[in-house]
């Protein structure tokens, strides 16, 4: 048999990712003959590592934080959806040798939300914690879909400005402080901070949730996560932690490699989701 084609994930930290986990039960499921390694590259050696994968022969990388638009710069080619968001989490080495880069965050976030979760993003008004990398690779996804509205909250006010008015051509979306969301109630709430699992929580009026408000923490963790303890503890009946979202990304990110898409159901399954 051929040696495995390569593909992992690089970032700084990594050795706390699922990736090489999820790929790998993929690859079982769809018998691909691949390996899949977890790469802790500092930013000042992305580029050059990165480029050294590559021309060892590697295949595929997906890229966490903090490099996801160093990613972006360092591609040949960009999607349009990865354009837009000005960042990368996939990239791939085309047959042409153009390293093209690509962003399945979005389609992660939108396939769990709707397909896993049952949950309606159309005339639905959203409120999205944070302003970003994780907040640019989602708004237009969501956009699409057409949200009554999107608001974009930030501790730095001005970040969440700049980024709704990058989007503000494919709908309703607007970026304030924490305390300018008001205290109406949204239908689902995305926590993007990067305060995820260090314990703090947005300083974010308890009043947005409402009995029927879906709150959506894209941090995971087998325990729960600080943003799910304050949104359960603010009366929210449907809190959930993103391992969802990273399975589904993983899933099209594979299926963008390897031409063959994987069934997430079953990897949801053995990490205890469904
Ligand atoms: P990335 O681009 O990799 O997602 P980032 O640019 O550092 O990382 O953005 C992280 C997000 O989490 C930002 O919205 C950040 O708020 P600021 O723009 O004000 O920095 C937010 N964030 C990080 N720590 C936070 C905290 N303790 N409380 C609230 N928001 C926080």
């Amino acid at each position: 048999m051929n040696a495995p084609d390569q593909y992992g994930v690089v970032g700084h930290p990594i050795s706390h990712s699922w990736s090489p986990f999820i790929h790998g039960l993929f690859a079982k499921q769809t018998d691909q003959h691949i390996n899949y390694r977890l790469y802790d590259i500092a930013p000042e050696n992305f580029r050059a590592q990165v480029l050294e994968f590559f021309t060892r022969g590697g295949r595929g990388l997906n890229v966490t934080v903090p490099h996801k638009e160093s990613a972006a710069e360092l591609a040949n080619a960009l999607t349009e959806r990865a354009d837009r968001a000005g960042a990368v989490n996939t990239l791939t080495l085309n047959p042409d040798h153009v390293l093209l880069g690509d962003n399945t965050d979005g389609h992660g976030l939108v396939t769990d939300l709707g397909k896993n979760l049952g949950l309606h993003i159309t005339n639905s008004r959203l409120l999205i914690l944070g302003a970003g990398g994780a907040t640019r690779g989602v708004i237009e996804p969501l956009l699409s879909l057409g949200p009554t509205e999107i608001v974009i909250a930030n501790r730095t006010p001005e970040r969440a400005i700049n980024l709704a008015s990058l989007f503000s051509d494919l709908g309703a979306v607007r970026g304030c402080g924490f305390e300018d969301v008001g205290g109406e109630p949204f239908d689902i709430i995305i926590n993007a901070t990067a305060a995820g699992l260090t314990g703090s929580v947005p300083n974010v009026a308890g009043s947005v949730i409402a009995s029927h408000t879906a709150c959506y923490d894209m941090s995971y963790s087998k325990s729960a996560t600080p943003f799910v303890t304050w949104a359960v503890e603010h009366g929210c009946a449907r809190a959930h932690k993103g391992w969802g979202m990273l399975v589904e990304q993983a899933a099209e990110s594979f299926t963008l490699w390897r031409g063959v898409r994987p069934d997430t159901g079953p990897v949801l399954a053995a990490l205890g989701i469904k």
